[in-house]
């Protein structure tokens, strides 16, 4: 390689990092309204089994890939495997697609945080402020540039300057701010009854479908499949012990999820008289009912504007990461240096963007599959790619490659403890399962199944 490739400093450094990736608007937003929809209790411990199984083989082979061949996902593979290569360049295609629309909620997010920091909580508070204002056509624009150039320049400052140094800085602060909002708003009146809620298992709401449900949530929320944790991967230093950096990792983004839930789920309880639709809704729950929720509240105001405030750490921490793993992949391919990768993913981002952004006003009209842009690029990158790219991951490593070479990967610093249940994992059991996971994923939104 031409260009010398930065690296984490420090462990703590790559496990806040590659926590602050998986950390991001899946959490906050996603995560909740799963929970409330599949049955509270039950989902939270099938998410809990899932990720301590599932989500733990498939990071630590991809973060194991990466240390292992200093690449990012194209050239990974093809040093692992001739043969798969093209799974490299399937994992490369979908920070492609999410880094542009990733980065227009991210300027939606930005400017609710600017509404309740200027005090206008009442106007977010009604029915169509939502839609009135992504369906315009400068100013989501404008929030959304804001985004990507923040983005951009810390992926420009490079991976110990920029990345290590953001998420040092924002993951503690988001943990803090997580905990006082959530602590505030279990004790608001009322919020007891939507606690339990949110935390006793619902049986009647138990169903393949939770289980489902709950695995393509967790592979979104651990940022696999993708790239992103073999480019980190590649950034981590040898002497990181990877089977606890991934314990760590996975406790950290299941902790942020589990607190958005009692942050969110007891909140909309309360102020909905315990009427589970407007939980359920899903993605208007953020940006519709949450706000009408601090609206109602006591100070509300003030805890809006930090939620906000939150929601933006979170997401830019993972904008970094999607933006960087493109980066990356420009940078192995071409031999561009980091800053001119930078610049030149900048336009990419701001040119799709855009488009993604005017899909909800000017462009409102363009439909693909039924979908508006932004659920189409979601849907390909999320339903259709990521299980697939996650799939043959599996059966490269668990056929082709042999798991041996994740495990001396592994045990460079320490014993693998979990061997032959990794070994299990990667064969047999993620690969089928993933398998569902497609067919469902797929079934779902094309209406074929409706759950
Ligand atoms: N893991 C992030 C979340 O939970 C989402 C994400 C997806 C981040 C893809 C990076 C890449 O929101």
């Amino acid at each position: 390689m031409e260009k010398k490739r930065g690296s984490f400093s420090s462990k703590m450094g790559f496990v806040l990092a590659a926590a602050g990736s998986a950390v991001g608007l899946g959490n906050i937003w996603r995560f909740p309204y799963l929970a409330a929809k599949y049955g509270g209790g039950i989902f939270l411990l099938i998410y809990l089994i899932l990720t301590v199984t599932f989500g733990f083989t498939l990071m630590i082979t991809e973060i194991a890939i990466g240390r292992k061949t200093g690449l990012s996902a194209v050239g990974a593979f093809k040093v692992l495997d001739k043969r798969f290569n093209f799974v490299g360049f399937f994992a490369c295609l979908v920070p492609f697609i999410i880094t542009p629309y990733y980065c227009v909620i991210g300027g939606w997010v930005i400017k609710y945080f600017v509404t309740f920091v200027t005090g206008h909580v009442a106007d977010s508070a009604s029915d169509t402020y939502f839609t009135t204002f992504t369906s315009q056509t400068v100013s989501p624009l404008v929030w959304f540039c804001i985004y990507v150039l923040l983005t951009a320049v810390i992926v420009i400052l490079g991976v110990e300057r920029g990345i290590e140094t953001a998420s040092r800085v924002i993951m503690p602060v988001l943990l803090v701010l997580i905990v006082g909002v959530t602590i505030y708003c279990i004790t608001r009146p009322g919020a007891g009854e939507g606690v339990k809620y949110y935390l006793l298992p619902d049986f009647s709401k138990f169903s393949a479908t939770t289980v489902l449900a709950a695995m393509g949530q967790l592979f979104y929320s651990l940022s696999l499949a993708m790239g992103i944790m073999i480019t980190y991967g590649s950034y981590m230093k040898k002497d990181n012990n990877l089977e606890k950096s991934v314990r760590q990792i996975e406790i950290f983004d299941t902790c942020v999820a589990f607190l958005a839930g009692m942050m969110i789920v007891p909140s909309v309880f309360v102020f909905s008289g315990g009427n589970e639709e407007a939980l359920s809704k899903g993605p208007s729950l953020m940006f519709i009912t949450l706000p009408k929720v601090f609206d109602n509240m006591t100070f509300g105001g003030v805890i809006g504007a930090v939620f906000f405030l939150l929601v933006l750490f979170a997401a830019l921490t993972s904008s970094i990461s999607l933006m960087e793993t493109t980066v990356s992949i420009v940078r192995d391919k071409f031999g561009w240096d980091r800053k001119k990768s930078t610049i030149v993913i900048t336009i990419y981002v701001l040119i799709l963007g855009a488009i993604v952004s005017l899909g909800f006003g000017p462009l409102s009209f363009i439909k693909i599959i039924g979908f508006g842009l932004l659920d189409f690029f979601d849907f390909i990158s999320n339903s259709v790619l990521m299980p697939i790219v996650a799939i043959l991951t599996c059966v490269c490593i668990g056929f082709f490659v042999g798991p041996k070479v994740i495990e001396d990967e592994v045990e460079i610093n320490g014993e693998f403890k979990i061997k032959k249940f990794y070994r299990l994992m990667v064969k047999w059991v993620a690969p089928i399962f993933l398998i569902m996971v497609l067919i469902f994923a797929v079934s779902e939104a094309m209406g074929w199944i409706s759950v």
